[in-house]
């Protein structure tokens, strides 16, 4: 899924009882929350730019979340605007699609509800982030010169301006999506939506309405229509991530709409004709689970009509170091650091076997920026942060090295207690249970 830790949102809602809800709801999913009570504090503070995702009330004081639209169109039109009312009318809808918003909730929702909208919003937004990483990410942001990423680099130039369907496979960490996002951004449907669905996170009896749709009232909970996947992303890419795990109902419908390229909302009666490419990943062996009658053989054909296979960074090791520098100027960077890597250090990360691939380094990297004593990334410290890595949770025996280790990432990573978790290498529950223990 994509990464939403950290992603500001502005809240726009004057009801204290349902702000404060939403708020304390957000933050605890790692996101940073900006909330205001009234129209003219927020339409100020929108002309200052900078927001990319904006959530508000409608009927809020004398002025609406319609004018909270128009402001926030206004300092970024790629800037997704998710309009929430108790009192939704025909009207107030048309001018929210008219005016652009991204999505409208008709209140009382679940938190959950709220959750989703964001999480597509963030998903459909055009993936140009905001400066600070525009900076930090100069020509090319998919690292690696080893001759089987090159083999890969031509399959993706050549592949990328068809409308093919790709498989890409590989384990985890290898850079799957990203390389999807390539695909996606080097082919005419650059300006469309690219949208990534995880089919492995997904209920199997969900991923229908999500991917094809609803009609209101189709199931219980479906209180109101809901626009699928594959109908959001028209004219774009849909990236279905880990398509290992879908089941044998699911495989039919794929299947079917692979062929026809319609789709017809659950609880439909009419079928719509869609233009979307279809990206697949999965770190499964796909063949092995066709021969295994655990995966349709036909829509396997279907969807190998391109296949990719990243390769694991054992098997390429001489991109490591050139990971590793980028990954380093990337967070030094980030984090206002002048952290700098010796011999000794690289020798260390070449030894390591990277059983979590490209991610896993780049999490070591981005804990050591933040942690290497001295400025300096030796084989020690490079030892010391595997050896944290692998224990995931954190020895009792070191509470006061690991307390110590907690304050100084919570300080960097601006108190983005989602963040600090994945840069420790451990649960944001059991971060949460840390700091409660120590009263932070
Ligand atoms: N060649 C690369 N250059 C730079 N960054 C990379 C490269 N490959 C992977 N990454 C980074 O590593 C992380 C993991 O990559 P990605 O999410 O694409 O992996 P994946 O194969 O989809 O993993 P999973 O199977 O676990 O979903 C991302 O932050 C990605 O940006
Ligand atoms: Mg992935």
């Amino acid at each position: 899924m994509t990464e939403t830790a950290g992603e500001k949102i502005l809240l726009v809602e004057d009801d204290p009882s349902v702000r404060t809800t939403i708020v304390t709801f957000l933050e605890m999913e790692g996101f940073e929350v900006e909330a205001y009570s009234n129209t003219h504090d927020a339409i100020e503070r929108l002309a200052h730019g900078g927001c990319r995702l904006v959530i508000s009330d409608i009927y809020i004081d004398d002025r609406t979340g319609i004018d909270i639209l128009q402001a926030a169109k206004k300092q970024d039109a790629d800037c997704a605007v998710i309009l929430m009312t108790a009192r939704g009318t025909m009207e107030t809808v048309m001018a929210a699609t008219r005016g652009g918003s991204f999505d409208y909730l008709a209140k009382p929702f679940e938190l959950d509800t709220l959750l989703e909208a964001v999480k597509r919003a963030i998903a459909a937004r055009t993936p140009d982030d905001d400066e600070v990483e525009a900076e930090d990410l100069p020509e090319s942001e998919m690292i690696g010169s080893s001759s089987g990423m090159v083999e890969i680099y031509k399959t993706v130039s050549r592949v990328a301006p068809t409308d093919a369907t790709v498989v890409i496979l590989g384990e985890t960490g290898t850079g799957k999506e990203l390389i999807a996002r390539m695909i996606h951004r080097n082919s005419d449907r650059a300006q469309f939506p690219f949208v990534p669905v995880d089919c492995g996170a997904i209920p199997p009896t969900l991923l229908e309405s999500e991917l094809f749709g609803a009609m209101r009232g189709a199931f219980t909970g479906a209180d109101r229509d809901r626009i699928g996947v594959f109908e959001a992303a028209n004219r774009g890419t849909v990236f279905l991530d880990e398509i290992g795990d879908i089941d044998a109902a699911f495989q039919v419908k794929l299947l079917r709409f692979l062929q026809e390229r319609e789709v017809r909302p659950v609880g439909s009666p009419r079928a719509k004709v869609v233009d979307v490419r279809v990206v697949v990943a999965t770190n499964r062996d796909l063949q092995k689970m066709v021969e295994e009658g655990k995966f349709r053989e036909d829509l396997w054909h279907r969807l190998n009509v391109v296949r990719l296979a990243l390769p694991p960074l054992r098997e390429r090791r001489v991109d490591v170091p050139l990971l590793a520098h980028y990954f380093l100027n990337k967070y030094n960077a980030r984090y206002s650091r002048h952290v700098k890597m010796t011999d000794s250090g690289l020798r260390e990360l070449n030894n390591f076997t990277w059983p979590g691939n490209v991610r896993q380094l780049q999490h070591l990297i981005e804990r050591l920026t933040i942690l290497a004593p001295n400025d300096r990334i030796d084989a020690e410290s490079v030892q010391d942060a595997i050896a944290a890595m692998d224990t995931k949770s954190g020895g009792e025996t070191l509470a006061e090295t690991e307390m110590d280790q907690i304050r100084r990432v919570l300080a960097a990573t601006g108190g983005n207690k989602s963040r600090a978790a994945q840069v420790l290498g451990i649960e944001r529950k059991t971060l949460y249970r840390k700091l409660e223990r120590m009263k932070i």
